[in-house]
């Protein structure tokens, strides 16, 4: 039996397989309410046929200024429960396990409203200038992944993923190269944690389930968090009640990326090792057998598919091919899969 097709248990949580869809935006609101939309549905619920374990959903903004564009998916109203409760009763019905992955954009943020940050730095020449974020505006800010936790609860989601990675608001906090503050909420990497340590508690006074959190484990940057300041980072989340991190890198500030097969696994499996904390790895994660290198050699517990879950729904049925695995179809398409 492969290690990619066995079932794990994280918390109370258990997934049919190791394969989780990677967060990733469509851009595809109408309206900009927010809400999701049909193409949402078929995107989703192709996934959870095709039978990977975990769905997560694309980055949802807790507040309208903290959504990457006007099309991003948000959960900072309850107007937009109902149409996520319709997701997660489809999705589970084909036996995958739901997640969310909470966001707020940042100075990342490409929008006519006034955007925020840690400090008044735009991200690149042609980006806004953010506005800095006062002590009113982080305590606003940090209720909001509060009230969205609450309404992902009522929507039904099994997981709540913690975007805090690629640079938006929650990394910008976490990252010397974008945090220039000189309170609480800055300078040295324990006041620098501090907004995502607040951000994760009041996340856990509505919620009992199982938590991820998203982070970019490498800036590659000389003057960005360095490896002893990731790992303080998984320590702290881990004893704040962290039950997975979601190892990603970069998008703090521009940099060259050497980009190959499972480039960001190193980093993954050195929090995991050194932490003690079970992780995700993604990053050109595309085949079955590298997905199973991974998990046997105790890289990651689990693997995250982005792009090559939009080139193939059927990606967990074709590694599963290549691993000389059966696993489940769909009642449909059992005639189709032996
Ligand atoms: C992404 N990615 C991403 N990541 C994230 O944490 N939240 C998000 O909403 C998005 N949005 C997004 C959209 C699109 C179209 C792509 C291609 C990517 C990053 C994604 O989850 C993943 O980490 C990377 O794509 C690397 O993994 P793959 O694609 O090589 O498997």
């Amino acid at each position: 039996m492969s290690k990619l097709f066995t079932p794990v248990t994280i918390q109370n949580l258990t997934l049919k397989n190791r394969i989780a869809m990677s967060p990733m935006c469509m851009y595809s609101c109408e309206d900009e309410d927010g809400k999701i939309t049909d193409f949402h549905m078929s995107h989703y619920v192709s996934r959870a046929v095709g039978q990977v374990g975990l769905i997560m959903t694309e980055a949802t903004a807790v507040l309208p200024e903290g959504r990457i564009s006007p099309q991003d998916l948000g959960l900072w109203d309850d107007g937009q429960i109902s149409g996520l409760s319709v997701l997660n009763e489809q999705l589970h019905s084909y036996g995958a396990k739901t997640g969310i992955q909470l966001a707020h954009a940042g100075r990342k943020a490409v929008l006519d409203e006034d955007i925020f940050a840690p400090s008044a730095i735009p991200f690149d020449k042609d980006a806004k200038k953010p506005n800095e974020m006062t002590e009113a505006d982080i305590r606003k800010t940090i209720a909001a992944f509060g009230k969205s936790a609450s309404r992902a609860k009522q929507a039904d989601f099994d997981l709540i993923e913690i975007h805090a990675a690629h640079g938006y608001l929650i990394n910008e906090f976490l990252s010397p190269l974008s945090n220039k503050r000189s309170d609480m909420y800055g300078g040295n990497a324990e006041n620098r944690y501090r907004f995502l340590k607040e951000i994760i508690q009041t996340v856990k006074k509505v919620w009992d389930g199982p938590l991820f959190v998203r982070i970019s484990a490498d800036e590659y940057h000389q003057d960005g968090n360095s490896q002893e300041d990731m790992i303080y980072f998984a320590k702290e989340m881990k004893k704040d009640g962290v039950h997975l991190i979601d190892c990603s890198s970069g998008g703090v500030v521009h940099a060259k990326i050497a980009v190959f097969p499972g480039y960001q696994v190193r980093r993954c499996e050195q929090i995991k090792h050194e932490t003690d904390i079970p992780t995700g790895a993604v990053g050109l994660i595309t085949n079955g057998l590298q997905a199973e290198e991974i998990l046997q050699n105790e890289r990651a517990d689990l693997v995250f598919v982005g792009r090559a879950l939009l080139k193939n729904p059927y990606w967990a049925k074709a590694a599963a091919d290549e691993l000389q695995e059966e696993i489940t179809a769909p009642r449909q398409y059992e005639r189709g899969w032996k």
